[in-house]
C-alpha cells in the first residue's frame, strides 16, 4: 500500500491502473473503523486498484469546534488501510486540495434542504464540493458509501448528475456495534456512562418498526423522539421519516415506496446519526 500526498501523484497513478482495469474509490475523513472496512473490503472484491482518500475537509464543517475535535489518526488509518488490502491512501493536506477557497456552489435541489442540509447550513456544498473534487481527481469506476450517511448518497447522486460523472455509486449496509450502536468515527468521543446509553438510539429505531405497525407517520415519529429523549444525555436534534429517494418527508405511510426514518441525537455533546428503513405497506 503506498501512501500518496499530491494530486500529480495520485493522477499519475491511476492513469497506469485505469488502462489494466477498474478502480473503486472509498472516500473517508480518517479515524477508520470497521465500518469503512467493510465499503474497503467490498471495494477490493469488485475493482482491480483500490484508492481509500483520508481527507478531513474543513469545506463541510459549519462549526469550527466540530473541525477541530475532528478524531485524526492517520498512522492508524494506514494500518487498517494496509490490512485491509488497499492499493494506495491519498492523504493530501489542506492546501494541497484547496490551493485557492473553493468558491462553487452546487444546485443540489430539495435532497439537500431538508434534515442535514436545515441543521447544517453549507455542509452539503462543502461535501460536493470535495466528493467532486475526489472524482476529478481519481476518475473512478465505482465510488463506495455508508448508508449511515443516507442522505449524504442522495446528495452525491444529485452532484454526479450535475456534473455528469461517468462512474458508479455503491451505497453499503451500515455497520454496528454488537449491542446495535452505528459505527461512527465519532464513537470514541462518548464518555463510558455515554456509550453505554447510546445503543438505545438503533434500539428504539429497531422498536418503531413494530410500533409503526398500528400507528400513524406522526405517532411513530413522536414514540421515536420520547423513548430516545428518555434516556439522561439524549438529546434528539430531528426524526424524520421521508422517501428514500426524494429525502422528502412523508405525512402518510402511503405517501412512498419505501420510508426511511433518520435520526440525529445529541449524546453529551457528540452528535450521532443513524435511520432504519420502514417495510412498505401492502
Ligand atoms: O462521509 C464522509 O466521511 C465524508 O462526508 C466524505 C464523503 C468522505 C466527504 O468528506
Amino acid at each position: 500500500m503506498e501512501i500518496i500526498r499530491t494530486i500529480a501523484e495520485l493522477k499519475a497513478k491511476l492513469d497506469t491502473a485505469r488502462s489494466k482495469g477498474s478502480i473503486g474509490l472509498v472516500p473517508t475523513m480518517g479515524a477508520l473503523h470497521a465500518g469503512h472496512a467493510s465499503l474497503i473490503e467490498r471495494a477490493r472484491r469488485e475493482n482491480d486498484t483500490v484508492v481509500v482518500s483520508v481527507f478531513v475537509n474543513p469545506t463541510q464543517f459549519n462549526n469550527p469546534t466540530d473541525l477541530a475535535t475532528y478524531p485524526r489518526t492517520e498512522e492508524a488509518d494506514a494500518a487498517l488501510l494496509e490490512k485491509f488490502g488497499a492499493d494506495y491512501a491519498f492523504m493530501p493536506s489542506v492546501e494541497e486540495v484547496y490551493p485557492e477557497p473553493d468558491t462553487r456552489v452546487f444546485d443540489l435541489g430539495p435532497v439537500a434542504e431538508v434534515m442535514e442540509g436545515a441543521m447544517r447550513p453549507g455542509h452539503f456544498n462543502g461535501v460536493a464540493q470535495i466528493v467532486s473534487k475526489l472524482f476529478d481527481f481519481t476518475r473512478p469506476t465505482r465510488a463506495y458509501f455508508g448508508e449511515k450517511d443516507f442522505q449524504q448518497i442522495a446528495v452525491i447522486r444529485r452532484m454526479v448528475e450535475l456534473e455528469g460523472f461517468d462512474l458508479e455509486i455503491v451505497d453499503c449496509p451500515i455497520k454496528r456495534e454488537e449491542d446495535g450502536l452505528a459505527m461512527s468515527s465519532r464513537n470514541v468521543r462518548l464518555t463510558p456512562e455515554q456509550r453505554a446509553i447510546a445503543p438505545a438510539i438503533h434500539r428504539t429505531l429497531a422498536s418503531s418498526l413494530d410500533w409503526a405497525e398500528g400507528h400513524s407517520v406522526e405517532e411513530t415519529k413522536r414514540y421515536v423522539v420520547d423513548e430516545i429523549n428518555s434516556f439522561p444525555h439524549m438529546n434528539v436534534e430531528y426524526y424524520e421519516i421521508v422517501d428514500a429517494l426524494t429525502m422528502q418527508p412523508i405525512k402518510d405511510w402511503a405517501d412512498t415506496e419505501s420510508a426511511v426514518g433518520c435520526v440525529t441525537v445529541f449524546c453529551g455533546d457528540v452528535r450521532l446519526i443513524d435511520n432504519i428503513k420502514y417495510p412498505k405497506r401492502k
